[in-house]
Protein backbone atom coordinates (compact mmCIF):
# COMPACT_ATOMS: atom_id res chain seq x y z
CA UNK A 1 0.00 0.00 0.00
CA UNK A 2 1.23 3.46 -1.18
CA UNK A 3 0.82 4.75 2.17
CA UNK A 4 3.71 3.14 3.75
CA UNK A 5 6.03 4.45 1.49
CA UNK A 6 4.76 7.70 2.59
CA UNK A 7 5.79 7.08 6.11
CA UNK A 8 8.00 5.83 8.71
CA UNK A 9 7.41 2.54 9.20
CA UNK A 10 8.30 -0.64 11.41
CA UNK A 11 9.17 -3.97 10.01
CA UNK A 12 7.75 -6.44 9.21
CA UNK A 13 4.87 -4.21 8.54
CA UNK A 14 1.09 -5.86 7.59
CA UNK A 15 -0.83 -3.20 6.11
CA UNK A 16 -4.45 -4.07 7.57
CA UNK A 17 -7.13 -6.02 5.38
CA UNK A 18 -10.07 -4.43 5.01
CA UNK A 19 -11.42 -7.09 7.23
CA UNK A 20 -9.66 -5.78 10.31
CA UNK A 21 -9.99 -2.11 9.39
CA UNK A 22 -13.74 -2.33 10.18
CA UNK A 23 -12.58 -4.31 13.24
CA UNK A 24 -13.73 -3.65 16.50
CA UNK A 25 -10.73 -5.76 18.34
CA UNK A 26 -6.93 -5.53 18.88
CA UNK A 27 -5.34 -6.13 15.33
CA UNK A 28 -2.96 -9.08 14.62
CA UNK A 29 0.48 -7.95 14.51
CA UNK A 30 4.02 -8.35 14.02
CA UNK A 31 6.86 -6.95 15.93
CA UNK A 32 10.60 -6.41 15.55
CA UNK A 33 12.90 -3.87 16.01
CA UNK A 34 16.91 -4.80 16.12
CA UNK A 35 17.96 -1.06 16.89
CA UNK A 36 20.42 -1.22 20.26
CA UNK A 37 20.05 1.72 21.40
CA UNK A 38 23.27 3.62 23.98
CA UNK A 39 21.59 5.80 26.06
CA UNK A 40 22.94 8.63 28.03
CA UNK A 41 25.96 10.96 29.09
CA UNK A 42 29.18 9.18 27.95
CA UNK A 43 27.83 6.86 25.72
CA UNK A 44 29.65 8.65 22.34
CA UNK A 45 32.58 7.03 23.46
CA UNK A 46 31.25 3.18 22.87
CA UNK A 47 30.37 3.65 19.56
CA UNK A 48 34.37 1.86 18.41
CA UNK A 49 33.06 -1.25 20.01
CA UNK A 50 30.09 -1.62 17.66
CA UNK A 51 31.83 -0.81 14.54
CA UNK A 52 33.73 -3.78 12.78
CA UNK A 53 37.35 -2.45 13.58
CA UNK A 54 37.80 -3.24 9.51
CA UNK A 55 35.49 -0.82 8.83
CA UNK A 56 35.81 2.02 6.13
CA UNK A 57 33.13 4.44 7.87
CA UNK A 58 31.73 7.26 5.81
CA UNK A 59 31.18 9.93 8.49
CA UNK A 60 27.91 12.12 7.53
CA UNK A 61 26.77 14.95 9.29
CA UNK A 62 24.67 18.37 8.59
CA UNK A 63 25.57 21.59 8.12
CA UNK A 64 28.40 22.21 10.78
CA UNK A 65 26.22 21.93 14.08
CA UNK A 66 28.14 19.30 15.76
CA UNK A 67 31.81 21.05 15.15
CA UNK A 68 30.43 24.14 17.37
CA UNK A 69 29.32 22.07 20.58
CA UNK A 70 32.03 19.37 20.53
CA UNK A 71 29.88 16.60 19.36
CA UNK A 72 31.98 15.53 15.88
CA UNK A 73 35.27 15.75 18.78
CA UNK A 74 33.57 12.91 20.80
CA UNK A 75 32.74 10.90 17.63
CA UNK A 76 36.16 11.60 15.67
CA UNK A 77 38.13 10.88 19.16
CA UNK A 78 36.17 7.22 19.96
CA UNK A 79 36.81 6.64 15.92
CA UNK A 80 41.19 7.00 16.07
CA UNK A 81 41.32 3.59 15.58
CA UNK A 82 39.46 3.80 12.64
CA UNK A 83 39.63 4.99 8.83
CA UNK A 84 37.36 7.77 8.45
CA UNK A 85 35.87 9.72 5.46
CA UNK A 86 34.00 12.63 6.00
CA UNK A 87 30.74 13.61 4.09
CA UNK A 88 29.49 17.32 6.26
CA UNK A 89 26.56 19.71 4.34
CA UNK A 90 23.35 17.37 4.66
CA UNK A 91 20.56 19.85 4.72
CA UNK A 92 17.08 19.90 6.73
CA UNK A 93 14.62 17.70 4.33
CA UNK A 94 17.92 16.27 3.22
CA UNK A 95 18.26 16.30 -0.67
CA UNK A 96 18.97 13.95 -2.92
CA UNK A 97 21.19 15.85 -5.13
CA UNK A 98 23.70 16.16 -2.30
CA UNK A 99 22.93 12.65 -0.96
CA UNK A 100 24.04 11.78 -4.52
CA UNK A 101 27.35 12.93 -3.88
CA UNK A 102 27.75 11.57 -1.02
CA UNK A 103 26.65 8.29 -2.34
CA UNK A 104 29.50 8.63 -5.19
CA UNK A 105 32.16 8.76 -1.93
CA UNK A 106 31.01 5.73 -0.63
CA UNK A 107 31.51 3.78 -4.12
CA UNK A 108 35.05 5.96 -4.48
CA UNK A 109 36.35 5.66 -1.07
CA UNK A 110 34.76 2.01 -0.79
CA UNK A 111 33.04 2.68 2.49
CA UNK A 112 31.27 -0.11 4.08
CA UNK A 113 29.90 1.64 7.45
CA UNK A 114 27.70 4.72 7.61
CA UNK A 115 27.94 6.75 11.00
CA UNK A 116 25.26 9.42 10.92
CA UNK A 117 26.07 11.94 13.39
CA UNK A 118 22.93 14.42 13.60
CA UNK A 119 18.96 14.68 13.65
CA UNK A 120 16.60 13.09 11.29
CA UNK A 121 17.83 14.55 8.18
CA UNK A 122 21.17 13.14 8.84
CA UNK A 123 19.78 9.81 9.71
CA UNK A 124 17.13 9.69 6.87
CA UNK A 125 20.35 10.43 4.64
CA UNK A 126 22.11 7.78 5.72
CA UNK A 127 19.20 5.40 5.32
CA UNK A 128 18.88 6.43 2.10
CA UNK A 129 22.71 6.04 1.27
CA UNK A 130 22.36 2.34 2.93
CA UNK A 131 19.66 2.10 0.62
CA UNK A 132 21.15 3.27 -2.80
CA UNK A 133 24.53 2.01 -1.96
CA UNK A 134 23.67 -1.27 -2.80
CA UNK A 135 20.64 -0.65 -5.11
CA UNK A 136 21.23 -2.59 -8.12
CA UNK A 137 19.01 -0.43 -10.41
CA UNK A 138 20.36 2.48 -12.53
CA UNK A 139 17.92 5.05 -10.54
CA UNK A 140 18.57 5.26 -6.62
CA UNK A 141 15.45 7.62 -7.00
CA UNK A 142 13.34 4.79 -7.92
CA UNK A 143 13.41 3.48 -4.71
CA UNK A 144 11.47 6.20 -3.25
CA UNK A 145 9.04 6.42 -6.70
CA UNK A 146 8.91 3.11 -7.33
CA UNK A 147 8.30 2.25 -3.52
CA UNK A 148 11.10 -0.35 -3.45
CA UNK A 149 11.51 -1.43 -0.29
CA UNK A 150 15.01 -2.40 1.22
CA UNK A 151 15.64 -5.71 2.50
CA UNK A 152 19.09 -5.26 3.18
CA UNK A 153 21.33 -2.12 3.16
CA UNK A 154 24.46 -1.50 4.10
CA UNK A 155 25.34 -1.03 7.94
CA UNK A 156 25.03 2.42 9.39
CA UNK A 157 24.48 3.60 13.10
CA UNK A 158 23.74 7.00 14.86
CA UNK A 159 24.61 9.57 17.19
CA UNK A 160 21.56 11.43 17.54
CA UNK A 161 21.88 15.07 17.82
CA UNK A 162 18.18 16.46 18.00
CA UNK A 163 15.41 14.47 19.58
CA UNK A 164 12.15 14.64 17.18
CA UNK A 165 11.71 12.10 14.37
CA UNK A 166 12.25 8.86 16.21
CA UNK A 167 14.42 7.87 12.99
CA UNK A 168 16.96 6.82 14.72
CA UNK A 169 15.33 3.59 16.39
CA UNK A 170 12.95 2.67 13.11
CA UNK A 171 13.33 1.73 9.16
CA UNK A 172 11.80 4.72 7.62
CA UNK A 173 13.15 7.94 5.85
CA UNK A 174 11.94 10.75 4.04
CA UNK A 175 14.38 12.39 1.08
CA UNK A 176 13.49 15.55 -1.18
CA UNK A 177 14.41 16.72 -4.15
CA UNK A 178 14.33 20.07 -4.95
CA UNK A 179 14.39 19.65 -8.73
CA UNK A 180 11.02 17.66 -9.15
CA UNK A 181 9.49 19.37 -6.12
CA UNK A 182 8.83 16.16 -4.67
CA UNK A 183 9.07 14.52 -0.43
CA UNK A 184 8.74 11.12 -0.43
CA UNK A 185 9.01 8.20 1.78
CA UNK A 186 10.92 4.85 1.51
CA UNK A 187 11.22 2.21 4.26
CA UNK A 188 12.20 -1.82 4.71
CA UNK A 189 14.00 -4.27 7.26
CA UNK A 190 16.97 -3.65 6.00
CA UNK A 191 16.93 0.46 6.97
CA UNK A 192 17.32 0.03 11.13
CA UNK A 193 20.43 1.33 12.28
CA UNK A 194 22.70 -1.02 14.31
CA UNK A 195 22.88 1.25 17.31
CA UNK A 196 21.97 4.87 17.86
CA UNK A 197 23.59 6.68 20.63
CA UNK A 198 21.00 8.76 23.01
CA UNK A 199 23.16 11.17 24.77
CA UNK A 200 21.09 13.81 26.39
CA UNK A 201 23.98 16.02 26.42
CA UNK A 202 23.57 17.21 23.24
CA UNK A 203 20.15 18.57 23.65
CA UNK A 204 21.81 21.40 25.33
CA UNK A 205 23.04 23.29 22.17
CA UNK A 206 19.57 23.25 20.61
CA UNK A 207 18.09 26.48 19.24
CA UNK A 208 14.36 26.89 20.81
CA UNK A 209 12.82 26.72 17.33
CA UNK A 210 14.52 23.26 16.98
CA UNK A 211 13.65 22.07 19.90
CA UNK A 212 9.54 22.97 19.88
CA UNK A 213 9.85 21.35 16.32
CA UNK A 214 11.30 18.32 18.33
CA UNK A 215 8.42 18.61 20.84
CA UNK A 216 5.82 19.06 18.28
CA UNK A 217 6.86 15.79 15.90
CA UNK A 218 6.89 13.17 18.44
CA UNK A 219 3.35 14.69 19.91
CA UNK A 220 2.33 14.29 16.26
CA UNK A 221 3.19 11.11 15.70
CA UNK A 222 1.53 9.27 19.10
CA UNK A 223 -1.56 11.25 18.04
CA UNK A 224 -1.24 9.74 14.64
CA UNK A 225 -1.22 6.33 16.01
CA UNK A 226 -3.77 7.17 18.44
CA UNK A 227 -6.17 9.53 17.25
CA UNK A 228 -8.59 7.08 15.15
CA UNK A 229 -11.53 4.58 17.02
CA UNK A 230 -11.65 2.93 20.14
CA UNK A 231 -10.60 -0.77 19.77
CA UNK A 232 -10.23 -1.57 23.68
CA UNK A 233 -6.18 -1.58 22.95
CA UNK A 234 -5.98 -0.35 26.63
CA UNK A 235 -2.04 -0.84 26.47
CA UNK A 236 -1.50 0.86 23.61
CA UNK A 237 -3.75 4.18 24.64
CA UNK A 238 -1.82 4.66 27.82
CA UNK A 239 1.27 3.99 26.53
CA UNK A 240 0.45 6.87 23.79
CA UNK A 241 -1.00 9.16 26.68
CA UNK A 242 1.80 8.86 28.73
CA UNK A 243 4.13 10.13 25.98
CA UNK A 244 1.69 12.92 25.03
CA UNK A 245 1.13 14.01 29.03
CA UNK A 246 5.20 13.06 29.25
CA UNK A 247 5.77 15.76 26.43
CA UNK A 248 3.42 18.26 28.05
CA UNK A 249 5.02 18.27 30.91
CA UNK A 250 8.55 18.56 29.76
CA UNK A 251 8.21 21.20 27.27
CA UNK A 252 8.27 24.27 28.91
CA UNK A 253 10.92 23.19 31.27
CA UNK A 254 12.65 21.97 28.16
CA UNK A 255 12.30 25.40 26.72
CA UNK A 256 13.67 27.24 29.97
CA UNK A 257 16.42 25.07 30.59
CA UNK A 258 17.77 22.73 28.28
CA UNK A 259 21.32 21.95 30.16
CA UNK A 260 18.75 20.43 32.61
CA UNK A 261 19.79 15.99 31.99
CA UNK A 262 16.58 15.02 33.60
CA UNK A 263 14.33 17.21 31.25
CA UNK A 264 16.69 16.57 28.28
CA UNK A 265 16.84 13.07 28.81
CA UNK A 266 12.79 12.97 29.56
CA UNK A 267 12.56 14.15 26.24
CA UNK A 268 14.82 12.30 24.40
CA UNK A 269 13.72 9.15 25.17
CA UNK A 270 9.79 10.72 24.67
CA UNK A 271 10.91 11.24 21.10
CA UNK A 272 12.05 7.85 20.35
CA UNK A 273 9.07 6.11 21.97
CA UNK A 274 6.97 8.14 20.02
CA UNK A 275 7.78 6.36 17.02
CA UNK A 276 10.16 2.95 17.45
CA UNK A 277 6.80 1.18 16.21
CA UNK A 278 5.85 0.11 19.89
CA UNK A 279 2.96 1.97 20.24
CA UNK A 280 1.52 1.71 17.03
CA UNK A 281 1.25 -2.20 17.05
CA UNK A 282 -2.37 -4.35 17.20
CA UNK A 283 -4.09 -0.55 16.98
CA UNK A 284 -5.41 1.72 13.32
CA UNK A 285 -3.12 4.28 12.67
CA UNK A 286 -3.64 7.61 10.52
CA UNK A 287 -0.81 9.45 9.22
CA UNK A 288 -2.89 11.62 7.02
CA UNK A 289 -1.67 14.67 8.97
CA UNK A 290 2.26 13.93 7.58
CA UNK A 291 1.09 13.03 4.26
CA UNK A 292 -0.19 16.49 3.74
CA UNK A 293 2.08 18.18 6.08
CA UNK A 294 5.19 16.30 3.77
CA UNK A 295 3.50 18.28 0.75
CA UNK A 296 3.35 21.62 2.40
CA UNK A 297 7.25 20.84 3.27
CA UNK A 298 7.76 20.19 -0.57
CA UNK A 299 5.78 23.13 -1.66
CA UNK A 300 6.68 25.98 0.89
CA UNK A 301 10.09 24.82 2.73
CA UNK A 302 7.66 25.18 6.30
CA UNK A 303 9.63 22.81 8.68
CA UNK A 304 8.39 19.30 9.29
CA UNK A 305 6.88 19.90 12.68
CA UNK A 306 5.30 23.24 11.80
CA UNK A 307 2.96 21.66 9.15
CA UNK A 308 2.00 19.37 10.87
CA UNK A 309 0.97 21.84 14.28
CA UNK A 310 -1.31 23.36 10.68
CA UNK A 311 -2.55 20.45 9.33
CA UNK A 312 -3.90 18.54 13.07
CA UNK A 313 -6.40 21.18 14.37
CA UNK A 314 -8.06 20.55 11.18
CA UNK A 315 -7.97 17.62 10.38
CA UNK A 316 -9.24 16.40 13.43
CA UNK A 317 -11.88 19.35 13.40
CA UNK A 318 -13.30 17.99 9.89
CA UNK A 319 -13.02 14.38 11.23
CA UNK A 320 -14.58 14.99 14.56
CA UNK A 321 -17.26 12.41 14.06
CA UNK A 322 -14.91 9.46 12.92
CA UNK A 323 -12.62 10.87 15.78
CA UNK A 324 -14.66 11.79 18.70
CA UNK A 325 -14.20 9.10 21.40
CA UNK A 326 -10.42 8.84 21.36
CA UNK A 327 -10.32 12.50 21.26
CA UNK A 328 -12.54 12.53 23.91
CA UNK A 329 -10.93 10.10 25.67
CA UNK A 330 -7.60 12.17 25.08
CA UNK A 331 -9.01 14.96 26.22
CA UNK A 332 -10.06 13.52 29.57
CA UNK A 333 -6.99 11.37 30.47
CA UNK A 334 -4.19 13.82 29.01
CA UNK A 335 -5.90 17.42 29.42
CA UNK A 336 -8.33 16.71 32.75
CA UNK A 337 -11.60 17.29 30.55
CA UNK A 338 -14.11 16.73 31.86
CA UNK A 339 -16.77 19.14 31.04
CA UNK A 340 -19.18 18.41 28.41
CA UNK A 341 -20.45 15.34 26.13
CA UNK A 342 -18.19 13.70 23.94
CA UNK A 343 -18.59 15.78 21.20
CA UNK A 344 -18.04 18.89 23.34
CA UNK A 345 -15.21 17.35 24.66
CA UNK A 346 -13.38 16.44 21.46
CA UNK A 347 -13.85 19.94 20.59
CA UNK A 348 -12.14 20.89 23.57
CA UNK A 349 -9.27 18.85 23.40
CA UNK A 350 -8.33 20.22 19.47
CA UNK A 351 -8.37 23.77 21.12
CA UNK A 352 -5.47 22.36 23.76
CA UNK A 353 -4.03 20.91 20.89
CA UNK A 354 -3.35 24.19 18.99
CA UNK A 355 -3.00 25.77 22.65
CA UNK A 356 -0.09 23.63 23.22
CA UNK A 357 1.53 24.40 20.16
CA UNK A 358 1.20 28.01 20.41
CA UNK A 359 2.84 27.69 23.49
CA UNK A 360 5.54 26.98 22.16
CA UNK A 361 5.31 29.83 19.93
CA UNK A 362 4.21 27.72 16.96
CA UNK A 363 2.11 29.21 14.74
CA UNK A 364 -0.45 27.04 12.76
CA UNK A 365 -1.90 28.94 9.98
CA UNK A 366 -0.21 28.46 6.77
CA UNK A 367 -0.43 32.46 6.10
CA UNK A 368 2.08 32.80 8.74
CA UNK A 369 4.72 31.20 6.98
CA UNK A 370 4.11 31.88 3.49
CA UNK A 371 1.72 34.98 1.30
CA UNK A 372 2.16 32.42 -1.85
CA UNK A 373 -0.92 29.91 -0.65
CA UNK A 374 -3.90 30.69 -3.02
CA UNK A 375 -3.81 27.23 -4.73
CA UNK A 376 -1.89 25.17 -1.69
CA UNK A 377 -5.14 23.14 -0.79
CA UNK A 378 -5.32 22.07 -4.67
CA UNK A 379 -1.64 21.07 -5.33
CA UNK A 380 -1.58 19.06 -1.85
CA UNK A 381 -4.55 17.31 -2.99
CA UNK A 382 -3.18 16.72 -6.46
CA UNK A 383 0.37 15.80 -5.64
CA UNK A 384 -1.53 13.07 -3.13
CA UNK A 385 -3.89 11.85 -5.82
CA UNK A 386 -0.99 11.33 -8.46
CA UNK A 387 0.64 9.05 -6.20
CA UNK A 388 -2.83 7.10 -5.61
CA UNK A 389 -3.32 8.14 -2.17
CA UNK A 390 -7.30 8.84 -2.46
CA UNK A 391 -8.45 7.21 0.46
CA UNK A 392 -5.66 7.61 3.58
CA UNK A 393 -6.61 7.39 7.45
CA UNK A 394 -8.08 4.59 9.49
CA UNK A 395 -11.75 4.92 7.50
CA UNK A 396 -10.23 5.68 4.15
CA UNK A 397 -12.14 8.67 4.43
CA UNK A 398 -9.54 11.27 3.44
CA UNK A 399 -10.33 11.59 0.27
CA UNK A 400 -8.40 14.59 -2.31
CA UNK A 401 -11.89 16.70 -1.48
CA UNK A 402 -11.31 16.00 2.03
CA UNK A 403 -7.37 16.66 1.52
CA UNK A 404 -8.27 19.88 -0.21
CA UNK A 405 -11.03 21.27 3.15
CA UNK A 406 -8.38 20.37 5.31
CA UNK A 407 -5.95 22.49 4.07
CA UNK A 408 -8.08 25.27 2.84
CA UNK A 409 -9.26 25.47 6.32
CA UNK A 410 -5.65 25.81 7.62
CA UNK A 411 -4.80 28.64 5.76
O1 LIG B 1 22.58 20.75 10.02
P1 LIG B 1 23.06 20.97 11.40
O2 LIG B 1 24.17 21.93 11.48
O3 LIG B 1 23.35 19.68 12.12
O4 LIG B 1 21.86 21.71 12.21
C1 LIG B 1 20.61 21.12 12.46
C2 LIG B 1 19.52 21.65 11.56
O5 LIG B 1 19.78 22.98 11.20
C3 LIG B 1 20.13 21.55 13.82
N1 LIG B 1 20.67 20.70 14.92
C4 LIG B 1 20.59 19.36 15.06
N2 LIG B 1 21.15 18.97 16.23
C5 LIG B 1 21.59 20.09 16.84
C6 LIG B 1 21.30 21.19 16.01
N3 LIG B 1 21.63 22.46 16.35
C7 LIG B 1 22.27 22.64 17.52
N4 LIG B 1 22.58 21.63 18.38
C8 LIG B 1 22.25 20.34 18.07
N5 LIG B 1 22.54 19.36 18.95
O6 LIG B 1 18.74 21.39 13.75
C9 LIG B 1 18.29 21.68 12.44
C10 LIG B 1 17.23 20.69 12.01
O7 LIG B 1 17.76 19.40 11.90
P2 LIG B 1 16.91 18.24 11.19
O8 LIG B 1 17.73 16.99 11.28
O9 LIG B 1 16.47 18.68 9.86
O10 LIG B 1 15.61 18.14 12.11
P3 LIG B 1 14.68 16.94 12.47
O11 LIG B 1 15.35 16.00 13.39
O12 LIG B 1 13.43 17.56 12.91
O13 LIG B 1 14.47 16.15 11.09
C11 LIG B 1 13.51 16.55 10.15
C12 LIG B 1 13.49 15.59 8.97
O14 LIG B 1 13.11 14.25 9.38
C13 LIG B 1 11.96 13.81 8.63
C14 LIG B 1 11.28 15.13 8.31
O15 LIG B 1 10.35 15.00 7.27
C15 LIG B 1 12.44 16.02 7.95
O16 LIG B 1 12.88 15.77 6.64
N6 LIG B 1 11.18 12.84 9.38
C16 LIG B 1 11.70 11.60 9.51
C17 LIG B 1 11.02 10.60 10.17
C18 LIG B 1 11.59 9.24 10.28
N7 LIG B 1 12.64 8.92 9.54
O17 LIG B 1 11.11 8.41 11.02
C19 LIG B 1 9.71 10.81 10.77
C20 LIG B 1 9.25 12.23 10.81
O18 LIG B 1 7.84 12.25 10.75
C21 LIG B 1 9.79 13.10 9.72
O19 LIG B 1 9.05 12.97 8.53
ZN1 LIG C 1 6.91 13.63 11.91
Amino acid sequence: MDLINSIPTIEPNGEPSVLQIIQIIMLNFELVNPVKILFGKGEIAKIKKHIPNQAKVLLLYGKGSIKKNGIYDQVVSALSDHAIVEFGGIPANPEYSILMKALSVIKNEEINFILAVGGGSVIDGAKFLSSAALFEGEEPWDILTKGIRTEKGMPFGTVLTLPATGSEMNSGSVISRKETGQKLGMGGPGLFPKFSVLDPTVVASIPNRQLANGITDAFTHVMEQYMTYPIGADLQDRFAESIMSSLIDTAPKLIDNPSDYTIASNFMWCCTMALNGLIQKGVPNDWAIHAMGHELTALHGIDHARTLAIIAPRHYAYFLENKKEKLAQYGERVWNITEGNIEERAKQAIEKTESFFHSLDIPTRISAYTNDFKNTAEKVSTALESRGWVALGEHKAVTPDAVKEIVEASY
